[in-house]
């Protein structure tokens, strides 16, 4: 029986971009959810706040509608009592007008917690920033979230965090990676800290390589306009995928404490061996997908999606990645993520070395090394692949089988959606899952030769059908290796 949590401190919450797509998908069925298990208290109210003119009632119609498509099994009683807490204002950024609306609704209530959740155009980061303080809407107990990406390069983001942080101090500020809120992510850290098993284990003297795959079927749907300013190194590689390897690589923080974890992320950010041009051509790979078959169906490639057959915006990215520290000497990270690939999974790969030494005869058969395969999604749990002899009275055969722990059995419990935790631990103020504005630097700065390299050779990203495992080339990345990418099967 899942816990059930203390009901938080009164709040008002103030979404910008209240009519936005991340607020419709996400944000409110997220909210939602914490409602009929009573951690929202009674005097929390959430204000969306967006340019165009909605009455409260309008907001509140269009709000459960999203609800209502994204929550399976909706309580109507709760839906009622949290669609009540919402209010709707109007404020234009860009037209620097509205201000004084909003002022009127928080006015009264500077001694609650004060949450704003910037889920809007990185471009309105700063606009807002400023006018939450020129308006005084800044309190003690104020905070303020904001979505990814955090600029589009090591200069862009430096600036951003300079307007965010001359109104907030860096422990107002959190920079949401939703992956940080995902319970398998969340696990790794159990995984590897709750157990004695896997620690010692857990360097270049048993690991030959780590794999990190992002997969989605998805294309780049209503999201073009912001995808093809972007890519997935920027989108997918520079948050997420680092965020992931960071927690694998990283040493045993002191404790969970915000900066502890923090402080160890930032050392592995700091310590990814910087790519020379003659590395980003032999190490990573850039793909753009192509029409093809996806999720059972016909789909468009990339550049009818987008209606415009000139960019050369990627994809999909596949890169192997070293770590120079003492821990991961010689043990490759290879990353892939794209967009129309063969399967949505999410998984993290541990491939152990080899035994040193085999003391079966040669009709034993293969000895597979071991492998620890973190699964993210779907079917969140963790395998082991271990080797048994086959059972029976004949000789000695070996045989590799999964020690498989899918949570969804272990715990016969629904998996709360990243942005329930994060919005939580926001109003709570524990900042263990967002990024410290350094790490969000230090991954920039890691990512900036590769993109440069790429924006000086111009070279078109390599075209791949829908439906398949990205380009023949990010199969060569690992194959020349002498190793290969895991398959889900498997
Ligand atoms: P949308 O384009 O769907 O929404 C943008 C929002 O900004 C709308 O509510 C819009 O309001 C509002 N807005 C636009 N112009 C103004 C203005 N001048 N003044 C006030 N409000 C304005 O964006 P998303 O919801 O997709 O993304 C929001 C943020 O979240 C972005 O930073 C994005 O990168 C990030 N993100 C999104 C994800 C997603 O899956 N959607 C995933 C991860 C991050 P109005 O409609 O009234 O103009
Ligand atoms: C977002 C990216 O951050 O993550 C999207 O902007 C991507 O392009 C999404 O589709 C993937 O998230 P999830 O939780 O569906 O794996």
């Amino acid at each position: 029986m899942p816990n059930r949590p203390a009901p938080t401190d009164p709040f008002d919450l103030v979404v910008f971009g209240g009519t936005g797509d991340l607020t419709y998908r996400k944000l409110l069925p997220a909210l939602y959810h914490r409602e009929p298990v009573g951690h929202i208290c009674e005097d929390a109210r959430i204000i969306a706040v967006s340019r165009r003119q909605l009455t409260d009632e309008e907001y509140r119609e269009w709000a459960g509608k999203a609800i209502c498509e994204h929550v399976k099994d909706v309580d109507q009683d709760a839906l009622g009592r949290f669609l009540k807490r919402i209010q709707y204002v109007s404020v234009d950024v860009a037209q620097n007008t509205g201000w004084e609306a909003l002022e009127e609704k928080l006015a009264g209530r500077e001694d609650v917690i004060r949450a704003f959740y910037l889920s809007v155009s990185p471009d309105f980061f700063g606009p807002i920033c400023s006018a939450l303080g020129e308006h005084n809407l800044v309190t003690e107990k104020s905070r303020v979230t904001i979505e990814k990406p955090i600029g589009k390069d090591g200069t862009s983001a430096h600036e951003v965090n300079e307007t965010v942080g001359s109104v907030f101090k860096e422990h107002q500020i959190f920079r949401i990676d939703h992956y940080l809120g995902k319970e398998t992510v969340q696990n790794l850290m159990a995984l590897r800290f709750a157990n004695v098993l896997f620690e010692p284990l857990w360097n270049s003297a048993h690991i030959d390589h780590v794999q990190i795959t992002v997969a989605e079927t998805l294309g780049v749907e209503s999201r073009a306009g912001y995808y093809d300013t972007a890519g997935a190194l920027r989108d997918m590689v520079q948050n997420h995928l680092l965020q992931l390897l960071c927690l694998v690589a990283m040493e045993a923080p002191e404790s969970m404490a915000p900066d502890s974890v923090r402080d160890e992320k930032l050392k592995v950010l700091k310590a990814l061996r910087r790519m020379t041009p003659e590395m980003v051509e032999r190490n990573t790979v850039r793909g753009q997908y192509r029409s093809g078959a996806s999720a059972g169906g016909a789909v468009r490639g990339y550049l009818e999606e987008l209606g415009n057959d000139t960019s050369t915006t990627e994809t999909f990215v596949a890169a192997k990645v070293d770590i120079a520290n003492w821990r991961w000497a010689n043990v490759p990270f290879y990353l892939r993520t794209g967009k129309r690939l063969a399967s949505r999974v999410s998984e993290i790969t541990i491939q152990f070395k080899d035994v040193p030494h085999s003391i079966f005869l040669p009709d034993a058969g293969r000895i597979a090394a071991n492998k620890l395969v973190i699964r993210l999604q779907p079917d969140e749990g963790v395998k082991m692949q271990v080797m048994i002899k086959d059972p029976g009275p004949g000789s000695m055969r070996l045989r590799e089988v999964p020690l498989d722990m899918t949570f969804a059995e272990a715990f016969n419990a629904r998996h709360p959606d990243a942005y329930e935790r994060l919005i939580m631990d926001m109003i709570r103020g524990n900042q263990t899952l967002f990024m410290r504005r350094d790490e969000v630097e230090a991954a920039w700065a890691w990512i900036d030769p590769i993109l440069s390299h790429w924006s000086h050779v111009k070279e078109s990203p390599k075209p791949y059908t829908s439906g398949t495992w990205g380009p023949s080339s990010s199969i060569a990345l690992i194959e020349r290796d002498g190793r290969t990418w895991h398959d889900e099967s498997d």
